[in-house]
């Protein structure tokens, strides 16, 4: 019994091969005088398998009846393609047909608009495009785990039900078991969260951050790479509901230690997609971006620019630039001064730090100018925000005056208090969002097309 090959497989062979068999889709298919020549994908790699099917096959009839879509199975030999467009194709002895696709399948025209495939997202893996960027996406991935492995960081999974709020932002996605037609009631009026199925209120998590820090200061070095949630009503092209993030935490490490990791990991990820998704790259360089080559050389040829929030500021003030919001200490920067900062100052990602402490979350170690505190956050061209860390405030008494001040239930946060109690130490980590990167190394700009089945406000579909 021969076994499937993939295709990829096939076309990087170093020699004609007896007996194969390849399972896919057909692309297209011709028919001339005494054969059809059928092109099929099955995935493994952009490019399809031309296969010479021979009018003497003995089901040729229905063969000549395939559709696009249509899924077989094919044997034959692995030959020298006659033509001169590719090196070997396949002469097919049988072809199997598991089933063909009728004349309303979608994907029929080229050209599709991103729109449109997003309405039909459980069938836009089989374009070229949207095939090329999940395969990215999983290298992409194995290129993180590499990246922490390689440097002896372990990997922690943190729950995604939590009673924390790590960012203090008010966009959590609720979880619950009770009736919400008729919740028991306290007496004076509000939910009792004790009959709830955790005995309090429950929601989905925005960071596994807090959890990884008591992990950090046990193992060392840890990273954490999962789904993450925010009911955020925010739609823009680079915000999701769900989304996954990658929060390395590294114990005896300050925010400088931590602007190079971060700054090591990206330049490390884009080398390895350059490397190892070659033909992926270049249809997102003829077909999403023309520049998307250039971008990821320069970032990795180049180191990042770093500078402080004070100077961001006054760069921008300096710059004679009209922004639609003004910039001016104390607001949080908005998308069009983040691109403005690396797309058109700097030409280059760049890493800013020391932000004013009420824009920050509450375990940012606090500076010792009072005002602001050591956050960074790595801003890139087109996208803006890709990462968003800090080093955390390692002092107890400070923590937990700042928890006071954001009137925060510090009862329920005990057991994070006690990294800080016992034996703390400083530490630093980060949280880059992974489809933010999918966006950098692709250029494909909407968030919504670079993760299988968005999900976003008003719309969680397939
Ligand atoms: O800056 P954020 O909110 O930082 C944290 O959550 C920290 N707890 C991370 C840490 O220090 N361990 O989020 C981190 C990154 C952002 O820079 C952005 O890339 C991404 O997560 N992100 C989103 N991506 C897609 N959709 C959203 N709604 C996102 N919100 C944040
Ligand atoms: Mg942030």
């Amino acid at each position: 019994m021969l076994k499937r090959t993939q295709i990829k497989d096939l076309l990087a062979a170093e020699h004609t091969i007896d007996a194969v068999l390849i399972k896919g889709w057909v692309k297209t298919k011709r028919d001339s005088k005494d054969f059809s020549f059928v092109e099929v994908n099955d995935g493994s790699t952009l490019k399809n398998i031309q296969v010479i099917a021979n009018n003497t096959l003995v089901n040729y009839s229905e063969i000549k009846k395939l559709t696009t879509g249509s899924s077989v199975a094919v044997t034959g030999a692995l030959v020298e393609s006659a033509g001169g467009k590719q090196k070997y194709e396949i002469k097919a002895d049988s072809i199997e047909i598991y089933g063909v696709a009728p004349d309303d399948y979608p994907l029929q025209k080229k050209g599709m608009s991103d729109e449109f495939l997003r309405t039909i997202a459980h069938l836009r893996p089989r374009t070229n495009k949207y095939g090329a960027a999940f395969r990215v996406r999983s290298r992409l991935s194995y290129a993180i785990h590499n990246f922490f492995q390689s440097r002896g960081f372990v990997y922690v999974h943190t729950p995604l039900l939590t009673a924390a709020d790590c960012e203090g932002a008010g966009e959590m996605f609720q979880v619950t078991t009770l009736d919400l037609k008729n919740p028991p009631k306290l007496p004076n009026g509000e939910v009792d969260y004790s009959k709830d199925f955790f005995g309090t209120q429950a929601h989905l998590t925005v960071s596994g951050q807090l959890n990884g820090e008591m992990y950090a200061c046990a193992l060392g070095n840890i990273y954490t790479f999962g789904p993450t949630f925010r009911a955020e009503n925010s739609n823009t092209q680079r915000h999701a509901a769900e989304f996954w993030m990658i929060e390395p935490e590294m114990a005896f490490a300050d925010i400088h230690d931590n602007m190079d990791l971060a700054e090591d990991m990206v330049r490390y990820l884009v080398k390895d997609i350059m490397e190892n998704c070659a033909d992926d790259l270049d249809l997102f360089e003829r077909f999403v971006d023309p520049t998307l080559q250039q971008t990821l050389k320069n970032i990795v040829d180049n180191s990042f620019a770093r500078i402080t929030y004070t100077e961001a500021i006054e760069i921008m003030q300096k710059s004679g630039k009209k922004f639609e919001y003004k910039p001016e200490y104390g607001i949080d920067m908005q998308t069009e001064h983040e691109r403005f900062l690396a797309e058109e100052y700097f030409k280059r990602p760049v890493i800013v730090r020391d932000y004013p402490k009420e824009i920050k979350a509450f375990y940012m170690k606090l500076n010792d100018d009072g005002k602001t505190v050591a956050a960074m956050d790595v801003l890139v061209p087109r996208i803006g925000e890709l990462i968003g860390g800090s080093q955390r405030e390692d002092r107890y008494d400070v923590l937990l005056k700042r928890m006071n001040e954001l009137k925060m239930d510090v009862a329920n946060y005990g057991w994070y208090l006690d990294s800080r109690k016992y034996g703390t130490v400083p530490h630093a980590g980060f949280g880059l969002g992974f489809e933010r990167m999918m966006m950098l190394v692709t250029g494909i700009a909407n968030i919504r097309d670079t993760i299988p089945f968005p999900r976003t406000p008003k719309s969680i579909n397939f």
